[in-house]
């Protein structure tokens, strides 16, 4: 349908046509990066017989489609070639572990490995004759055991993953000890468990580095680590983080603070963003994670638009050395090289009340870096309240407060009949205490009825002495913000009907009452991911 080909994106991952869900087996291999996704061949809604769609690229911003990788072609996933992760041996061997959903729906653990390690693109795979290697341990739903990790290797030199799984409406994970990929041993006890929190899909559990911001390979532990362990909410459809400690001899992973647990506490992302899996690129020596992004319209549209789905931008994964209760996600560097001629906006004074355009020729595809300077005075003789603030529970961009919303106004046309605002919102309590909150306000982001226009948001720490600042990545669909250096994440789909292409403008504004703002704005437009299909030189399959 042309009336909605301006929704396809300009510089992230999606393929040409047809459903897409989860990442899998992201990994970086004889120097290209290569990932897998979850993909319906048969049209664009999510079905039975998924299998692993395959892309492979030097630096993340050119892609090569490649062939599928594997299809639903045995018994044991013949209800489909489920979620899944990679890993890359010392001595060059790659392993894919995959959970398959059998005829009957049993969830089966699979290997798989390149049938030529010497192609430089690894477009064929071979499962392994003897699959499954694993099924559903006694005690557990056959269909509550999916999603095995990367593998981590032992000090005593054996590799282990874990899976998730649920008993009762406790979600936890499993972990398995194996030499050789094909047999495992179940560990006793679970990595980690949580009430109340239902299954857990795509388990990832990665070592972060304290004092450094180098990523780690999985198989790292001990001193000066820590490990974040991240669990996908079947229940509620968000992918939540905790830190902690993993110890090898107990297999247990331990929360930093319990009360922020895994599953209860703090999200990668507070919009759309799901089944996440991160991997450590041994190139560039940085954690990356990937997250599926799913429409925020009907079905009926998808298929009348023929796919669904994208990919966040690969995103890198520092422990926040300022804070350490949070990590730091921030577009991988390569996405820089995107950017066109910058649009600078220095030092402009944003009244109460007003909204200032900035003009550019088209934002539809941007990257955006924001920082704001409240004034200070109007800060501290502003009183204190006791109103609980929540974005979700705003009046977004419109409703005017002492100290808030301000930000920016994206796909927004020129007379701002649609519009999505990135914003902040400053509390303040009667003790003269701040909280920050960082929000995406989609309600006016579309004429269009039947798409969602939920408010996302939540909390960002702002240290003393630090400015506010954003970044926003615009994609035609597609508004990912990252605050205070991606302390808080907030991506959002969102369907303009008019501020499309060069109808896309950038606005900022403050609603503030009390408060005046000096604000410095950068807009680089953005060109377009070049997406090549090379299955003509490797044949269609
Ligand atoms: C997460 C998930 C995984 C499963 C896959 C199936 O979105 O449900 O648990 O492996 O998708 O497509």
């Amino acid at each position: 349908n042309n009336m909605l080909t301006w929704q396809r994106t300009g510089f992230h991952f999606q393929p040409e046509k047809n459903w897409m869900n989860d990442p899998n087996g992201p990994m970086f291999y004889n120097g290209y990066y290569h990932i897998f996704y979850q993909y319906n061949p048969d049209g664009p809604i999510w079905g039975d017989k998924i299998v692993w769609g395959h892309a492979a690229s030097k630096d993340m911003v050119e892609w090569i489609h490649l062939p599928v990788a594997m299809v639903a072609d045995h018994w044991y996933d013949e209800n489909g070639v489920w979620s899944g992760s990679a890993t890359v041996l010392p001595d060059g061997q790659v392993i894919l572990l995959y959970t398959g959903s059998s005829n009957e729906s049993v969830q089966f653990q699979n290997l798989a490995y390149p049938a030529n390690l010497s192609d430089p693109l690894l477009i064929d795979w071979v499962k392994y004759p003897n699959n499954p290697v694993l099924g559903p341990p006694p005690g557990i739903k056959s269909n509550d055991f999916r999603d095995p990790t990367t593998a981590w290797k032992t000090s005593a030199g054996k590799w282990r993953i874990t899976i998730g799984s649920k008993a009762h409406r406790t979600g936890l994970a499993f972990v398995y000890e194996t030499e050789d990929f094909k047999s495992y041993q179940i560990l006793s006890g679970a990595l980690h468990a949580v009430h109340g929190t239902g299954m857990w899909e795509c388990v990832d559990l990665f070592p972060v580095a304290v004092g450094s911001e180098d990523g780690l390979d999985s198989s790292t532990n001990g001193g000066g680590v820590k490990h974040v362990m991240k669990v996908s909410l079947d229940d509620d459809r968000h992918d939540y983080y905790a830190i902690g400690t993993y110890n090898e001899a107990t297999n247990a992973w331990v929360p930093d603070d319990p009360t922020i647990d895994v599953g209860i506490g703090i999200r990668y992302d507070y919009g759309k963003f799901y089944a996440s899996k991160s991997f450590y690129d041994q190139n560039k020596k940085r954690r990356i994670l990937w997250g599926w992004v799913p429409e925020s319209d009907t079905e009926n549209v998808d298929i009348m638009k023929g796919w669904a789905s994208l990919q966040s931008l690969p995103r890198t994964l520092v422990l926040d050395q300022k804070t350490r209760t949070n990590l730091l996600q921030w577009p991988v560097e390569e996405i820089d090289s995107l950017r066109l001629d910058c649009k600078e906006f220095n030092r402009l004074r944003v009244e109460p009340g007003s909204v200032i355009p900035l003009a550019v020729k088209s934002a539809s595809q941007a990257d955006i870096v924001a920082e704001f300077e409240i004034d200070k005075a109007a800060m501290e003789a502003t009183p204190g309240s006791d109103q609980e603030f929540t974005c979700a529970s705003s009046g977004g961009a419109a409703q005017l407060g002492t100290l808030g919303p301000f930000g920016l106004l994206v796909l927004a046309d020129h007379r701002r009949i649609e519009q999505t605002s990135v914003h902040f919102y400053i509390s303040k309590a009667r003790d003269g205490s701040l909280k920050t909150s960082f929000c995406t306000d989609r309600s006016r982001s579309s004429k269009a009825d039947d798409v969602d226009k939920q408010i996302y948001g939540a909390f960002v720490p702002v240290l003393e002495g630090e400015k506010l600042s954003m970044r926003i990545l615009v994609d035609h669909s597609i508004v990912e913000g990252f605050a205070q250096g991606g302390r808080t994440c907030i991506t959002s789909r969102v369907y303009p009907t008019r501020a499309i292409y060069d109808d896309a403008q950038v606005f900022l504004f403050n609603n503030a009452t009390e408060a005046s703002l000096v604000a410095s704005v950068k807009i680089w437009p953005m060109r377009s991911m070049s997406i090549n299909s090379n299955t003509e030189d490797h044949g269609n399959r």
